[in-house]
């Protein structure tokens, strides 16, 4: 089967990219937790760019996701991605919220999206980087196959996202719900011409 037809997100994709990963949480565990407030984690901050894979024999219902965000300034993953490319924050871009839902996997529809997006940031002269938890292995070996390289580690805690009943949470407020998070680098930018 062929990727399914991708296009630049708008705003009014956002309910739909939220839905999608409610469903990704439940199938595939990512994101690892639900978020009180899927909408706003689906519209994400810092947004660069961002494009949806949609499916045209279900009312162009939203299958895949993938956005670019500007990386945040002094966080873990950005401290290691600056030392790992000897590049300033503002020459990296971060790849996050890639997704697709179950029915439509293994069509190269995941390829597909990171390829847009790596893309995009070459042609803004940005270098892609990313994190993902390291339980994500199809998504590992996706990366690995568009030329990303793993150069570290970080632990994330999530215990102020957690609510009663997520994996994690002790009913007593003492809570250690700790996410090994790995850190990766993609190809550098074509040079300039
Ligand atoms: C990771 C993820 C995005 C991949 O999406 P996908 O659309 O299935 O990706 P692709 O189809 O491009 O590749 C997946 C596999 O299908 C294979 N494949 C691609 N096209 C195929 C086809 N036409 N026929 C058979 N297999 C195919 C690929 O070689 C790959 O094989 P692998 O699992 O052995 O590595 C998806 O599994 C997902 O949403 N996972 C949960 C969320 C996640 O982990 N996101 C990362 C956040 S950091």
């Amino acid at each position: 089967m062929s990727p399914f037809p991708i296009r630049p997100r708008t705003r009014g994709d956002v309910a739909g990219v939220a839905d999608l990963l409610t469903a990704t949480h439940h199938s595939d565990a990512y994101p690892v937790i639900l978020l009180a407030d899927m909408e706003a984690w689906a519209a994400a901050s810092d947004v660069v760019a961002g494009w949806v894979a949609t499916d045209p024999d279900d009312g162009g219902r939203v299958v895949g996701h993938v956005l670019l965000t500007d990386a945040e300034p002094g966080d873990a993953a950005t401290l290691q991605w600056s030392e790992a490319t000897g590049r300033a924050v503002d020459e990296l871009i971060a790849v996050r919220r890639l997704v697709v839902h179950e029915r439509a996997h293994r069509t190269g529809t995941g390829a597909a999206l990171l390829q847009t997006a790596v893309d995009a940031a070459h042609a803004l002269g940005r270098r892609p980087v990313l994190d993902m938890a390291d339980n994500l292995a199809a998504a590992g070996r996706l990366y690995q196959r568009a030329g990303f390289e793993r150069i570290g580690a970080y632990d994330l805690d999530l215990t102020e996202h957690l609510r009663p009943g997520d994996a994690g949470f002790v009913d007593d407020g003492v809570v250690t719900h700790h996410l090994h998070v790995l850190t990766w680098i993609g190809p550098e930018p074509p040079p300039a011409t």
